[in-house]
């Protein structure tokens, strides 16, 4: 029997927890032609909510699904779009066969991956009135199947670091243009995004309806992982669940990764001590990459982090309260540091309804750090 706690990708509704609301609202959005933001931490499920509702929708609409991480300019976007078209198709259908030929009209270079076999086209197109013509034939392409088109941008925020200089206005035009597609844009910089799409001097200002996607609620996951133990007759109980929870800080991709290691056991009953060695085993799995940003870090930046280890959710770092808990005396000492673990996404800037706070944002580093630090 398979594992069912993915730590990565989707494989369909059984393995997948809750997200009913969420899901329901990129379906609506979707069927009433809004276009839609959708934001969250990393690794809290947003990819996998596309892919979900992209599985809901089935055939009856081409569901385009574009990864920009690695894209670099607007022509990479571009490509990376006609990729994604090309494999969001059935390429023996006659749908398929049109939309192949209709890329194929473009003349971009074309390779096949070697193992996947999967097709690749790039363009490569200096001028950007070309680029967004071309765009306009690609999407053309797509409409002359007569179906309803959903295309995805995820990780949106790596437009923020392409060479153009006008990237927004750019995709603005390419994409207003476009009347029946909803589009969507996810990504985990809240606060790039909220600029993006809120700012009245920007393109995008109220593009879209945004869905901010949360925690999974405690009481669901923990049915969730209680139905596929029970499933394969294993038991555990709902207080170690519960307390995995916690200890994970309600991240979705962590949970999973400890409950996977926990399913995987060999055993019929998962007792505490089992929850207590898999968790020591991932953290000491982790060490070397912790040791690594530890000797990457300043001692007096790794001071910073351990602090934020030690205290969790911090709202004012700068403030007395903190400085003094902590036995920091210079107070732009603490601010650089904070600065530069934001850069580095080692810390993150929660916006939680009307709170704001600092915490570390891999939960199993805060955990390693305590473990190595014997703090409680
Ligand atoms: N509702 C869910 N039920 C079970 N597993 C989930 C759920 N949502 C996400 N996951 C799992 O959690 C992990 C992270 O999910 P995903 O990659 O979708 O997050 P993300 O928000 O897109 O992350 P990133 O910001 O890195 O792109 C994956 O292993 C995925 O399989
Ligand atoms: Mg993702």
């Amino acid at each position: 029997m398979e594992n069912p706690f993915l730590t990565k990708g989707y494989l369909g509704p059984e393995y997948f927890c809750d997200r009913k609301d969420e899901t329901e609202k990129v379906l609506s959005a979707i069927h009433n032609g809004r276009d839609l933001v959708i934001y969250g931490r990393r690794k809290v499920g947003k990819s996998a909510l596309i892919t979900h509702v992209y599985h809901m929708l089935g055939k009856k609409s081409l569901n385009v699904w574009v990864d920009l991480l690695p894209t670099n300019n607007m022509n990479d976007l571009v490509s990376y779009t006609a990729s994604a078209i090309l494999r969001s198709i059935n390429s023996d259908t006659s749908i398929g066969k049109k939309v192949w030929d209709g890329i194929k009209s473009l003349r971009p270079a074309m390779t096949f991956d070697e193992l996947s076999g999967q097709p690749s086209v790039s363009f490569d197109i200096s001028k950007e009135e070309m680029r967004i013509k071309t765009f306009g034939e690609l999407i053309q392409v797509l409409k002359n199947t007569k179906k309803k088109i959903v295309i995805a941008f995820d990780e949106f925020q790596q437009i923020q670091n392409y060479e153009e200089q006008n990237v927004e206005s750019q995709l603005r035009t390419m994409l207003q243009t476009l009347p029946n597609i909803s589009f969507i844009f996810s990504g985990s910089d809240q606060h790039m995004l909220m600029q993006m799409f809120e700012n009245k001097d920007r393109p995008f200002y109220s593009f879209g309806q945004y869905l901010k996607i949360d925690r999974i609620p405690p009481d669901l996951y923990l049915q969730f992982i209680q139905k596929h133990f029970k499933k394969a007759k294993k038991t555990i109980s709902d207080e170690d669940i519960m307390e995995i929870i916690e200890w994970c800080n309600y991240r979705t991709f962590n949970i999973q990764m400890v409950m996977n290691r926990l399913y995987s056991l060999d055993k019929k009953k998962i007792m505490e001590a089992d929850v207590r060695k898999v968790k020591e085993t991932i953290l000491n799995e982790k060490g070397e990459i912790y040791y690594t940003i530890r000797r990457l870090v300043t001692s007096g930046q790794w001071e910073v982090i351990e602090a934020f280890a030690k205290e969790g959710e911090i709202e004012a770092p700068y403030g007395k309260y903190f400085m003094k808990k902590h036995g920091f005396t210079n107070s732009s000492i603490i601010r650089r540091a904070v600065q530069t673990c934001l850069q580095n996404n080692i810390f993150y800037n929660v916006y939680d309804h009307e709170r704001s706070y600092y915490e570390i944002d891999d939960v199993f580093l805060r955990r390693w750090i305590m473990m190595t630090r014997r703090m409680n």
